[in-house]
């Protein structure tokens, strides 16, 4: 059995990107083919500036985003990272394992600390450790496939490496992992800047499309998306980004090929009046679950702690043994 382990951090309402990239890919393929755990990884939160009640409240939307998008929780693991210590142990071997250089080549701490100093602020020390921890959510569940948006391969890439170091120093530990990305968008780029990634924790709302946005704001937000100068439909991801984009949020949506899609348009307005529509029929089965959901708190609270208790006993023998091959004393 395919073991599949992945994780979506509670820093900002959930996106089209996030869907499209990894969400509905959870549901729809990998719940069906693999043990699968999926967790909202609440500790990762704490890695940037954060408002507590904003975290605590983010994480339940999260979860509650999980099961509405198909997860099945009496088939597969849905819970919350900060509720199984496991994680947070495994991490501090891990970063005694990992170097200060490679953590300091990672892109995404590179982007975000420059953004971070530009502004005059400091950058949390967690900030730079945060793949020790994510390496960490992978390796105690002996994970095979980590399904993840283009962003994170990178990640997974030091918690493969750490892994296979790990187990040459101390012998067989840990199964090691590989990132798997959708077929198409595994990027989906923000619709007024396609330059930049569809990201949650962006401030720009109109680029933006957000999981609870109403079929109206969605529509608006599409129509309004930047294309770019040239003539007639394109795929060209580097010419033509803005465009590109559209296709490619059409074929994930529709169930196509974004270059096969294009030859069907002649003009950039039926191309967004066609995206706009297809995105707010991928969105409505989502929202209509979220809705019937949110009017049982108590059931997602359930649903949270069952799968804790489960992630518990699947994490510990392989953190325990980690603990027992780099040297420490067993208890
Ligand atoms: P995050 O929002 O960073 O917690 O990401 C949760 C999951 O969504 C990860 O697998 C990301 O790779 C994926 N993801 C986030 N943003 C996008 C995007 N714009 N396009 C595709 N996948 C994304
Ligand atoms: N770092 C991931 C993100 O920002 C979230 C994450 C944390 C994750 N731990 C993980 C994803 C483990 C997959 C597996 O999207």
């Amino acid at each position: 059995m395919t073991r599949v382990f992945s994780g979506v951090k509670p820093t900002g309402h959930l996106t089209l990107g996030n869907y499209l990239g990894a969400l509905r890919r959870w549901a729809e393929v990998d719940q069906h083919q693999a043990d699968a755990l999926f967790c909202v990884v609440d500790l990762h939160a704490l890695t940037v500036d954060h408002d507590p009640a904003r975290v605590r409240r983010l994480s339940r939307q999260a979860a509650t985003l999980l099961l509405a998008s198909g997860l099945d929780p009496k088939r597969r693991t849905v819970f919350v990272q900060s509720h199984v210590d496991e994680h947070a142990r495994l991490s501090y071997l891990l970063e005694c394992v990992a170097t200060d250089g490679e953590m300091r080549r990672m892109i995404q701490y590179k982007e975000k600390a420059a953004r971070e100093q530009g502004r005059g602020g400091s950058v949390r020390l967690s900030l730079l450790t945060y793949p020790a921890l994510m390496a960490a959510d992978i390796l105690a569940y002996d994970t095979d496939e980590v399904p993840v948006g283009e962003d994170q391969t990178q990640h997974v890439e030091l918690a493969r490496d750490l892994a296979v170091r790990f187990n040459h120093r101390y012998g067989h530990t840990f199964v090691v992992p590989r990132a798997t990305a959708p077929k198409v968008a595994a990027r989906v780029m923000n619709l007024q800047d396609p330059m930049s990634k569809m990201g949650k924790s962006d401030d720009s709302g109109p680029g933006i499309v957000y999981l609870l946005d109403e079929p109206e704001v969605v529509r608006k937000k599409v129509m309004r998306a930047v294309t770019d100068s040239g003539q007639g439909v394109v795929y060209d991801r580097e010419e033509r980004p803005g465009v590109a984009n559209l296709l490619e949020i059409l074929a994930a949506c529709e169930g196509g090929d974004p270059e096969a899609l294009s030859g069907a348009y002649a003009s950039y307005g039926a191309l967004k009046k066609d995206t706009a529509e297809a995105v707010v029929e991928v969105l409505r089965p989502v929202q209509e679950r979220h809705r019937e959901l949110c009017a049982d708190p108590g059931y997602v609270d359930g649903v949270l702690r069952a799968g804790a208790e489960k992630a518990r006993e699947m994490a510990r023998p392989t953190v325990d043994a980690a603990y027992r091959a780099i040297g420490l004393l067993p208890a």
